[in-house]
């Protein structure tokens, strides 16, 4: 099924609302018309029997009455609709006025002594359906006799004018409600037509048009706001692309350096005859080589399942102390090679993933080793504060300037690149370790003095008690 739209929906809304009102306001005047006009006739023949019946009381009697006949029906005169009839006690006709010629009903009538009042009038139908509204009240003249008095009034007229005061109405009232569901169409299309233009915008937006912005121009604040949250994302959604673009780059980068030195000597040693000794060191080039090659996508490899939220971590409560003995064991070989000594002091328990936790701190002792002058000590200090465990590597050297503390943590980042250019420097190390340590809930992080101390500083959050 097709949704309806939103200019639809709000404008059968508002229809709705507006129909509902018109009809309750136009029920209320019809209402409020129709008691005015009855209440009006119900005064004028109340008002009409009591006169009649004391002008009676003044006659002699019903001869006389007869004599006076002219000015006893001038009350109901002017109008075809009243009607007034005197029967004497005998149920003799006595004055009669009717110009419809309807039926008049003598039932319940008031006697003499009791005032006439509007709560009196009956409601009764002619042969014809004729509807009226009348009182039939006992007159007594001044010779005791008694006369029956009938006033009355045909509802037929006004029957007919509430009718057509009615039909105008609901005339009137649909060609209101016409021209509200009309103006309530135009007025929604025109405030939602901001959102068709953010829409077209939003259209043309695709990966390599990122830099375009949603434009709110004069739109209300509603979509401001919405424009902005949609131009935020756009911005993150841009700033992963640039990521990701420049990662691809560098990653290109950096496989052509060493692919291109493979080719590069492997060329230069087959312009001439060369001696099995020179054969066996090209060769042993050509391993390094191949070793940076499959550690740069190992390392690749390594981030691109990290980033994957769905990475699980084999995390164990692990003696960090013993750990760094571990690591500081491992490196042994290395340390001794570059004449640098590791020092572990400290201890705290962290719950970590054992292989991720030795990368870590495997990648910045490894920096820590390429960075030390000889005869100089590296350090690693376990600590704990808060339930916080921070594990930090320190290292005396030449130190990083503090323009690149912040994007070291960056893929493919080095300070000195013709430096580092070297076989064993991928540049991926750190951003490993900022990886693992977000993995973990925690942190990483630098400080560094010139010609001073470096220390990397990976935080772990507080254990979790289960
Ligand atoms: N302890 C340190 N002292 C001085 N500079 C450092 C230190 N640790 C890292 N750096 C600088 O940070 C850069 C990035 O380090 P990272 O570990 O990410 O890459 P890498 O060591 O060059 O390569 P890889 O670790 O992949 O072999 C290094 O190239 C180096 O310039
Ligand atoms: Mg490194």
């Amino acid at each position: 099924m097709r949704r309806m739209s939103l200019s639809a929906r709000l404008t059968a809304t508002f229809v709705a609302i507006t129909a509902a009102c018109f009809i309750l306001v136009g029920w209320l005047l019809y209402r409020a018309a129709e008691q005015r006009i009855y209440e009006q006739d119900e005064t004028n023949l109340v008002l009409s029997a009591r006169h009649i019946r004391r002008f009676v009381a003044e006659l002699g009697s019903v001869d006389d009455l007869k004599a006076h006949q002219d000015r006893v029906t001038i009350s109901v005169l002017g109008d075809p609709s009243n009607a007034l009839r005197i029967v004497d006690g005998a149920g003799r006709i006595v004055v009669d006025h009717n110009a419809m010629g309807y039926r008049l009903d003598i039932q319940s009538v008031v006697p003499t002594d009791q005032r006439i009042v509007s709560s009196m009038l009956r409601t009764w139908h002619d042969d014809r359906g004729l509807p009226i509204r009348g009182v039939a009240v006992v007159g007594q003249l001044q010779d005791g006799a008694r006369v029956t008095i009938v006033v009355a009034r045909s509802l037929a007229d006004r029957e007919v004018l509430l009718r057509r005061y009615g039909r105008d109405m609901a005339l009137r009232l649909l060609a209101g409600m016409l021209a509200a569901i009309l103006l309530s169409y135009v007025l929604v299309r025109r405030a939602l037509r901001p959102l068709h233009s953010m829409a077209t915008d939003a259209a043309t937006i695709h990966a390599q048009s990122l830099h375009t912005r949603l434009s709110a121009g004069n739109a209300p604040a509603e979509l401001h706001a919405l424009s902005g949250a949609l131009n935020d994302m756009l911005d993150r959604l841009e700033n992963g692309f640039a990521r990701v673009w420049q990662f691809t780059v560098d990653l290109a980068h950096d496989l052509r350096t060493p692919i291109g030195n493979l080719r590069g000597t492997n060329e230069v040693a087959l312009t001439r005859p060369r001696t099995s000794a020179e054969y066996q060191a090209l060769l042993g080039s050509n391993i390094e080589e191949c070793d940076r090659v499959s550690r740069t996508i190992e390392s690749v490899l390594f981030l691109a399942r990290a980033d994957n939220p769905q990475f699980a971590l084999q995390r164990v409560t692990l003696d960090v102390e013993a750990e760094l003995e571990r690591i500081a064991d491992y490196f042994e070989g290395v340390a001794s090679e570059a004449r640098v000594a590791i020092e572990i002091s400290g201890g705290a328990t962290i719950d970590a993933d054992r292989e991720l936790f030795r990368r870590a701190v495997g990648n910045l002792l490894s920096n820590a080793l390429r960075y030390t002058p000889p005869e100089q000590v590296i350090k690693l200090v376990a600590g704990e504060a808060n339930g916080t465990v921070t594990v930090a590597v320190e290292n005396p050297g030449a130190g990083i300037p503090a323009e690149h503390l912040e994007k070291l943590f960056d893929r493919f980042y080095r300070v000195d690149r013709s430096r580092s250019d070297s076989a064993s420097s991928t540049g991926l190390g750190l951003s490993i370790v900022k990886s693992i340590m977000e993995l973990h809930g925690g942190r990483v992080t630098v400080e560094s003095q010139l010609r001073g101390i470096t220390r990397f500083v990976l935080w772990f959050p507080a254990r979790r008690t289960s």
